[in-house]
């Protein structure tokens, strides 16, 4: 079984790969869409000048912040060499003069001043944060948001992308995945055997006890069936991801190499059915940051 030791970056798919990177880009743009605008609808945009999107992958989000709103300050981070310098690259192409990305870890002290930022953002985090760096992370947020700044939390308790639907390979993914979650301290749920990591119900506390105020939860549905437009997509999105973790499943001794791959091939054999019926579901939560 995988040994699991804090000091570590362990993100379940090599983040230097680029297929990976192929793969954030879809998700980005699948996410984005599914969540209806780039920043929550209640928040005033008015009042947000500088943006900090953290482990933002190729950057995609930031990206689209910055050329939507160019009087905005738009900075990414992330521990990958190569989305980085990826995004760096984009931005440049984009003529975006408002970005800035820099090399930094979620689960160590954040490199910025106090109160330097009005919102900070972080999208699917949990496949590399052990669950006591979140309180942590969290905490750091409160300390570099201004007092009325807002952070915004996108996580998912379903790790194969499957909340509901008919596949069982798919299905099964998902419960092997939750379990070698489980076994290398990602998972917020005591049962091994369950179908969810349980992180989403615990943004709230942690945000409330790092002095976040006016939290709020919004549930996001993206429905990847046979027939619905963003099938194409989110096969692309799991053909690599679920290929790419292959080795991060076996090495926590939840499953064996000849196993995870013959229930992979049943999971791209049942996309290509007609009947294939599958849904997501993942969650925003958001807070203000009160007066310090
Ligand atoms: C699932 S991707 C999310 C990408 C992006 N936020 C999005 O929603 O499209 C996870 C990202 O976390 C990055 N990552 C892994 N370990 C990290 C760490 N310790 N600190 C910051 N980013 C990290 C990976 O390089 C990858 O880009």
């Amino acid at each position: 079984m995988e040994t699991f030791r804090p000091e570590e970056n362990r993100y379940v798919i090599d983040q230097e790969s680029s297929v990976e990177m192929a793969r954030l880009m879809e998700l980005d743009i699948l996410t984005t869409k599914c969540m209806g605008s780039l920043f929550p609808a209640d928040v005033a945009l008015s009042t947000i000048h500088d943006v900090l999107d953290v482990a933002c992958g190729p950057g995609g989000w930031v990206s689209e912040v910055a050329f939507a709103h160019p009087e905005k300050r738009v900075v990414g981070a992330d521990i990958s060499h190569s989305m980085l310098s990826y995004a760096r690259a984009y931005a440049e192409v984009q003529g975006l003069q408002n970005t800035t990305f820099y090399y930094r870890s979620a689960t160590e002290p954040l490199d910025f001043p106090d109160d330097s930022f009005d919102f900070v953002n972080s999208r699917f985090m949990v496949g590399f944060m052990w669950k006591e760096a979140w309180p942590n992370y969290i905490q750091e947020c409160a300390r570099i948001i201004r007092p009325g700044g807002v952070i915004r939390l996108t996580e998912s308790d379903c790790m194969s992308g499957l909340s509901a639907g008919n596949s069982v390979a798919l299905s099964w993914f998902n419960r092997i995945m939750v379990r070698a979650f489980y076994r290398t301290g990602r998972s917020f749920c005591e049962d091994e055997d369950g179908y969810q990591v349980g992180v989403t119900p615990m943004l709230p506390k942690f945000l409330k006890e790092a002095g976040f105020q006016a939290i709020r939860e919004q549930p996001h549905l993206l429905n990847f069936s046979a027939g619905t437009e963003t099938r194409e997509r989110m096969f692309k999105n799991l053909q690599i991801g679920l290929k790419l973790v292959q080795p991060f499943l076996v090495k926590a001794g939840v499953t064996t190499e000849e196993e995870v791959e013959r229930c992979y091939q049943q999971v791209i054999t049942d996309f290509m059915s007609e009947d294939f019926r599958a849904a997501w579901y993942f969650t925003s939560v958001y807070g203000v940051r009160g007066e310090k």
